[in-house]
């Protein structure tokens, strides 16, 4: 099959191949899923988990990109809950190979089903965000209904699905960005917007929950923008920052077969919007991922046209 992988650490996206690999077996409770269309994370291959299996084992060179929106072609042993030519879309086990790929295998508790009606490519473009958003949100932040939250890169990929999610659940959203993201950040259901460039960031107080993509010197000033007993959620690493009397996490995203239906529900419903870039294909991933060719919301890769 063809499949994408990364050799260089260093090179990160810049150092990507198209290349042939085999094609993957499905082991115990595993699906095998042909790929339609996939992506990466920002910063997954600076991630430890790209490089090595669960024991340590160098597993370069690796295919990455871990959401997916496909179709089932087979079944491990054992696998219950999906079925051969069922549509699914998810996120894969960031220690196994990935989703730049024509194939991969994946357990399938890692898979929703994906309802005919929504396009593969708004599928892929829905699982990370997706799923970061609100387990940000709600697991972790505890988000309620009259709650105000901060949320930080509200144009961006996370950050845009985060405004809306929230917005849509009731609570107040104030989002924050660079000067040209105000609109964006506005259309994706933010009801404020502090400009990061020129704005005092500390003139937001006291707000229930921030939600942070930004990390540095931006998750540390904002604790103190939280009320005392509030959260701080933060998906870019360990921070010291801590809210008042309150809790700090950050967390890396799981899977979650509920919430993916959660939220692919919202989607059909016309509640919430991906934020796509670019759709490119696999041959021409290398060139799309090219941070100097970054452009702006998801880049998807329609692997099957
Ligand atoms: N822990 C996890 O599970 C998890 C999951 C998903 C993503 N992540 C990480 O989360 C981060 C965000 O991911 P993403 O996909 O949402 O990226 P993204 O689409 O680039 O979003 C970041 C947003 O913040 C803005 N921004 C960046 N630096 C800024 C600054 N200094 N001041 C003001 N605005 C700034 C960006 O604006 P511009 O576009 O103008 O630069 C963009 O709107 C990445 O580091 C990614 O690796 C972690």
């Amino acid at each position: 099959m063809k499949a994408i992988v990364v050799t260089d650490q260093a090179a990160g996206a810049a150092g990507m191949k198209l290349v042939d690999r085999p094609e993957p077996q499905a082991a115990i409770n595993d699906v095998v899923v042909q790929v339609h269309a996939s992506s990466i994370t920002g910063d997954e291959i600076s991630w430890p988990s790209t490089w090595t299996d669960r024991l340590g084992r160098d597993r370069n060179p690796s295919i990455p990109g871990h959401e997916l929106a496909g179709v089932v072609t087979a079944l491990g042993y054992g696998t219950t809950g999906l079925s051969v030519g069922q549509r699914v879309f998810g996120l894969t086990d960031w220690h196994r190979d990935g989703t730049l790929a024509e194939y991969v295998a994946v357990e399938a508790r890692n898979l929703a089903p994906l309802p005919g009606d929504v396009d593969f490519t708004v599928g892929a473009a829905l699982v990370m965000p997706g799923l970061t958003a609100w387990q940000g949100l709600f697991e972790h932040g505890r988000l309620r209904a009259g709650q105000s939250v901060l949320v930080h890169g509200a144009a961006g990929i996370v950050g845009s699905m985060a405004a809306q999610l929230a917005r849509e659940a009731g609570a107040y959203v104030i989002g924050t960005g660079r000067t040209a993201s105000r609109q964006t950040a506005l259309d994706f259901g933010a009801q404020e917007f502090v400009d990061l460039d020129n704005d005092i960031l500390e003139d937001v107080g006291g707000v229930d929950l921030v939600f942070d993509v930004l990390g540095g010197d931006i998750v540390k000033r904002s604790a103190g923008m939280i009320r005392t007993g509030g959260t701080l959620v933060t998906i870019t690493g360990p921070t010291e920052a801590r809210p008042v009397g309150g809790l700090t996490i950050d967390f890396v995203v799981v899977p979650d077969r509920a919430q993916l239906s959660e939220i692919v529900q919202r989607l059909r419903e016309g509640r919430l919007r991906t934020n796509i870039g670019v759709v490119s294909t696999l041959d021409d991933a290398v060139l799309a991922f090219n941070p100097a060719k970054r452009v702006k919301g998801k880049t998807i890769i329609r692997v099957r046209p």
